[in-house]
């Protein structure tokens, strides 16, 4: 595939990113999210992506940054992922340059789209949060055990959760998860006007392992490419909760591990015990290895899901407390 440059500034060219430059792209990822980066995973479907607009800085030759971005929400949103410089060329001011190139191509390809979305890790401080609106902030869980070990760990959670409902005399028929198979069914759920205030949606958006949609019909096919397995409590007339995982998928972390995303939404601490459970039961079978697990959930359950999740041996927590931030900002 030939090379189609998109700019020049600061000295750099802006080119739109290739297969064949995938070997280049992880040479520049090599601490990239503490080796659990999703890029060297996804940069192939990246590549084919519709709607994606996937973007290398290089100075002569040599790659010197990416930043991507996909348009969601009906083409209202862009929603930026994958940032990264390599490491000799950080803090010289180059993750400024290619955001502004890359937001400039994509208004120029995508005219509609006039608001910018993304998620971090870290907390950027006052000075630069000044030029983003935070939408929201999801507490993070994070556990890690070795593939084997999660079976006892499962094992471990539903004696955990019998003891507890038997102190708590919550009726488990209360609190009963489906896992929604069913397209039309869940394009009904989610396309419900009350979801959102039902289920606190962060900034009224689902984040789907980093990437924040707003729950409307022209995202449905987004998620519906992710493969996700969906659960909800839809026993109850009125939805308290949902949670969805991504399909485990290889990243570097310690030579080569699994990572695990389940992202919680609702506020209700046994649903989400439930669903921890739920969600481990139908990956088991997939398990090998090192397995990084994150859960994203509202702050308020965070204690209550840590609690539930300590004291066994082979799956531990593997950070402290952490926040995911949802960020906005115009594109003018
Ligand atoms: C984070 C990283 C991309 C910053 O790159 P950098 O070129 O060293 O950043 P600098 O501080 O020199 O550049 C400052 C500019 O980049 C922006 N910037 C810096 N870090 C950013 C981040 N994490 N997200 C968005 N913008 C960022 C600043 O807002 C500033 O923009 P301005 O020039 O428009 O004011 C770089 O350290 C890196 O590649 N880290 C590893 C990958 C990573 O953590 N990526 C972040 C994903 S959220």
């Amino acid at each position: 595939m030939e090379a189609q440059c998109i700019g020049e500034s600061d000295g750099l060219k802006f080119w739109l990113a290739r297969p064949q430059d995938y070997d280049e792209v992880m040479a520049i990822s090599q601490d990239v999210h503490l080796g659990h980066d999703y890029l060297p995973h996804r940069y192939h479907t990246w590549m084919t992506e519709k709607d994606r607009v996937t973007v290398l800085a290089r100075r002569d030759a040599k790659l010197i940054a990416l930043e991507s971005g996909l348009v969601v929400d009906g083409g209202r949103t862009v929603v930026v992922e994958g940032l990264r410089v390599c490491p000799s060329e950080r803090g010289h001011g180059v993750a400024g340059v290619i955001q502004r190139i890359t937001d400039g191509y994509i208004k120029q390809v995508y005219p509609s789209v006039n608001i910018k979305r993304f998620t971090r890790v870290d907390d950027p401080g006052p000075e630069k949060l000044s030029k983003f609106i935070v939408l929201a902030l999801r507490a993070v869980l994070s556990l890690i055990g070795e593939a084997e070990g999660f079976n006892r760990f499962v094992v471990g959670l539903k004696a955990k959760l019998d003891s507890i409902e038997k102190t708590e005399q919550s009726t488990t028929t209360n609190n009963q998860l489906t896992v929604l198979k069913d397209d039309q069914q869940l394009k009904a759920l989610l396309l419900d006007p009350d979801l959102s205030t039902r289920l606190q949606l962060p900034g009224g958006a689902i984040i789907q392992d980093w990437l924040p949609l707003k729950p409307v019909e022209s995202n449905l096919e987004i998620l519906k490419r992710k493969n996700l397995t969906w659960l909800a409590d839809t026993t109850n007339d009125k939805l308290r909760f949902m949670s969805f995982h991504t399909p485990p998928y290889p990243v570097p972390f310690n030579g080569g591990s699994l990572r695990l995303t389940i992202d919680m939404y609702g506020e209700n601490l046994p649903l989400a015990r439930k669903a921890l459970i739920t969600h481990l039961e139908q990956v088991m079978g997939e398990l090998h290895g090192t397995v990084l697990v994150n859960i994203y959930l509202n702050q308020t359950l965070w204690t209550g899901m840590q609690k539930v999740c300590e004291g066994d041996e082979g799956v531990k927590q593997f950070r402290d407390y952490w926040e995911q931030l949802f960020l906005e900002r115009e594109l003018s």
